[in-house]
Parts: structure tokens; sequence; C-alpha cells
């Protein structure tokens, strides 16, 4: 039976989710379980979105709009480009997959960092191409110039997140700047953006969108899943040079964004108070988090994102599964580092409650 799959999925293993909430209740028999696994957004979604969905429900027996046209244009005019310069898909996830089938060849190599977010090597190899896999500098944080002296004559393309899932890492301004200004135009740099809005050091490259101006081989994603919460309904959208859009649109998959999506999505961002609380509230529990490691002593990565990355001194794993029988789900990275997503108030505390109880700290 082995051989009638293709060659690359022996080397691939499916993508390891956040443990949903049903599933640990039901292990370890518990009633209230706090999910700060998967950097989900803790207070929900706009109210003005449940609307949206609600008025949209009449025409579910409809397929969707498969140009997305409404969203298109809404988002050309938020970042300025014409709509031939976007493509909206089902979450980051879906577009991940696409630009591997886009770009990379059998045997191409695309480079990435050691800590960075996962799907980056599945989809890779997925294309038969060979992930090129370069270890982070101290502090976390991507070493942009090993990237650049590890490219070659096979490289078809880079991955950088920024800020970084899972490790929370920036990069600054001056460093994204002069790392594009370094790649030859006939690399791909795929620039993932995912948490973009959590960002508030002042050194964050906010405005990335003048960079694609200057290199069309930069392509941008931004997704709904996190600062919009809208992480159920799957939208996300990128933004490059026409000639990549018009490729990656010729393998999209028809009605990719489905209408609830597509509503929710343009919903969302007219609430710009939403937005808002949530960066508000990621703030104040990034702060109570941070003062919590401080007091136990525990190293962490200073974070721009909705998560933090911290070395728990102690088998990741084992902090994971002991964790979840009090219920918190986390996850749990290499060696003793975990990711924690910062959730509401009671729920932070609630985590670290049970993180001293697990640490004897
Ligand atoms: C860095 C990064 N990129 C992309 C994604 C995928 O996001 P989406 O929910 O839009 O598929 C995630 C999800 O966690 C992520 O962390």
């Amino acid at each position: 039976m082995k051989k009638v799959f293709r060659k690359e999925l022996m080397d691939l293993i499916p993508y390891k989710p956040g443990k949903p909430i049903a599933d640990v209740q039901r292990e370890y028999g518990l009633d209230k379980v706090y999910k700060l696994a998967s950097n989900e957004n803790p207070l929900g979604c706009s109210p003005k979105v449940k609307n949206a969905i609600i008025n949209a429900l009449d025409n579910i027996n409809l397929y969707p709009d498969g140009n997305a046209t409404l969203l298109k244009e809404k988002l050309s005019s938020i970042t300025g480009f014409p709509t031939s310069q976007i493509l909206p898909s089902s979450g980051l996830d879906e577009m991940i997959d696409q630009i591997a089938k886009t770009f990379i060849n059998d045997g191409e190599e695309a480079i990435m960092s050691d800590h960075s977010f996962v799907r980056y090597i599945g989809t890779t190899k997925m294309m038969g191409g060979v992930p090129v896999i370069v270890p982070m500098k101290d502090g976390f944080v991507f070493d942009l110039d090993e990237m650049l002296k590890r490219i070659n004559e096979n490289t078809k393309l880079i991955w950088i997140c920024n800020p970084n899932n899972p490790t929370g890492t920036m990069l600054s301004e001056d460093q994204v700047a002069s790392f594009f200004s370094k790649v030859p135009e006939d690399i791909i740099i795929v620039y993932d953006e995912a948490y973009r809005e959590f960002a508030t050091h002042k050194d964050f490259p906010h405005d990335s969108l003048k960079f694609l101006r200057k290199y069309p081989n930069i392509i941008i994603m931004r997704t709904f899943s996190k600062v919009y919460g809208l992480a159920a309904l799957r939208v996300g959208y990128t933004i490059a040079s026409e000639e990549i859009i018009e490729n990656l649109n010729k393998i999209r998959p028809a009605f990719n964004v489905n209408s609830l999506a597509q509503v929710a999505a343009l919903a969302a961002i007219e609430d710009k108070d939403f937005v808002e609380k949530t960066i508000h509230n990621n703030n104040i529990g990034k702060e109570y988090l941070y003062k919590e490691f401080d007091k136990m002593n525990l190293n962490y990565a200073l974070s721009q994102t909705n998560h933090i990355w911290v070395d728990v001194e102690k088998d990741a794993q084992e902090v994971f599964v002991n964790l979840q029988k009090k219920g918190v789900i986390i996850r749990p990275q290499v060696g003793n580092f975990i990711r924690v997503s910062i959730g509401l108030a009671e729920e932070n505390e609630y985590f670290i409650k049970c993180l001293r109880e697990e640490l004897g700290k």
C-alpha cells in the first residue's frame, strides 16, 4: 500500500493543534478548563461580527462569492494596494500551502528559523522542498545574517515571521529593511504578520507595506484569527505583487473563504474598539505574567505577540500534562520551554497558581 502515496508524505507528520477544551474536560473529568495553547482571542469576537453572521445565515444555501469582492475592496481601501494585489484565504494556513504549491519545486530549498511557525517545515516538505533550518541567535531572535549566508542557487523561498510564533520576539524595522535589501530579487520572502497588531515596540516595522512597494519578491500575510478573534471562521489575506497574486490565485480552491467568514471579516474591520480592548487586555496580561515569572526567577523572551515563551526549568511535556490535570492547557515546546497564550486576568492568575504548584515556587 505504501507505494500509492507520494514519496513526500512518508516524512510528514500531521499538524498538532492545541488540545481542545472538551478533550481535556473529558480526559480528566474537569468542569472548568482554560485554554492558553493556541494564541486565540480571550475576549471572543466583536458583537458586530455576531450580528453580521446572523444576518448572513439566511444565505448559507448559496455558494459564497468566490472572489470575496467586498472583502478585497475593503482590504484595498485600508492597505492602499489595488484588489489585484490582494488575495483572501481560508486562514493563513491555507495560504502557506498555496505559497508552497506555487513556488517550491522538488529539491528546492526554503530557509526558515528553528523556532518559528511549524507549518513552514511541513508545507515545504509536502512539495518535495528542503527546509534549511537556521538556529536562532541569543535571545531567541532570527539570525538574519546566517539566513543570508545560507542562500545559494537552490534557494527558492525564505519564511520570516514577525513578530514570531512561538518565541514572541520581533525583528526591528532596521533589521528587516537591511535583510530585505540583501535578499536577491528572485528569492521569495514570505513575511508572516499573524501577530502584527499586538506589537507595541517603537522599533517594530508597523508599516511593512512600504517594503512591498520597494521589493516585489515579498509576500505579506495577515490574519483575522488573532486580534479580531475569528479563528474558527478561517479567514486571512495576502498582499503581494500582481504577478504573484495572479499565480497564487490559479491554484486557489474555488469558494475558499466561506460567506460567514467574509461578512465577519468586514464587520471585524469596522470595530476598532474591540481591537483596542484586545490589545489593552494583552498588554495588561503580559505585564502581569512578566511580573509573576520574575518573582519565580523564570527566564522568558520579551513578547510582541499574544503569547510568551518561558523556560520553566523542567521538562515542558511533563509540565504540560500536569497543568492539564489542573485544567490549564498550554503548549509544550522544546526542552524546558513552554508557550503560554495571554488570557483574561482570571485565566492568567489561575495559570500562575498552577505553575507555582507544579514548579514548587
Ligand atoms: C505565525 C502564524 N502564521 C499563520 C498562522 C495560521 O493562522 P490562520 O488562523 O490564519 O490559519 C498561525 C496560527 O497560529 C501563526 O501563528
